[in-house]
């Protein structure tokens, strides 16, 4: 999941994005298994499988003002609009970090180290760049399932 600079550039209201996640975190919230119903005195023994999705979250890359193509993406996507908009994302407790439901895929931070000669506007990046990120999706679920074993 993911979603951002589509908001920024249509719908242009920070709170309503913030609205948004939180809705989505309650119906992410809703789909995990209830961790408390698992709280039993004791290690949990025998065959009781807990079955948990992974859901991840498809930061938002780095945007590049001085490249977008049009004067409306200049205007409405600036850096001080995505900090807002990622200040957003922070405060709505999506991520996941003590129990929060979604794992961040850095896409700012992978966007940022590949530099200007991968991008053509400024916000659409070359495949390497979520190439990468399937690869922390698999290495997460690898993880995952080692820590089960
Ligand atoms: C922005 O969204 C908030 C929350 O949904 C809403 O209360 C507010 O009226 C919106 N502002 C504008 C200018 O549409
Ligand atoms: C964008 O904002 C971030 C965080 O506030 C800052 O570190 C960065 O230097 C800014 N970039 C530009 C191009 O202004």
């Amino acid at each position: 999941m993911g979603s951002g600079l589509w908001h920024m550039l249509h719908v242009t209201n920070a709170s309503d994005y913030g609205v948004s996640l939180q809705i989505l975190r309650s119906v992410v919230l809703s789909l995990m298994p209830i961790s408390s119903q698992f709280d039993l005195d004791g290690p949990v023994t025998g065959s009781v499988s807990i079955w948990s999705p992974h859901f991840f979250w498809l930061g938002m890359p780095m945007l590049i003002n001085s490249m977008s193509n049009t004067e409306e993406k200049r205007e409405k996507m600036s850096n001080a609009t995505w900090n807002v908009f990622n200040g957003e994302i922070s405060e709505s407790k999506l991520l996941c970090q003590f129990g929060r439901p979604l794992l961040l895929l850095d896409i700012q931070s992978l966007s940022r180290n590949c530099g200007t000669w991968r991008t053509v506007d400024g916000m659409h990046y070359d495949g390497a760049v979520y190439e990468a990120a399937v690869h922390i999706i698999l290495n997460a679920l690898l993880i995952e399932s080692h820590q089960k074993l």
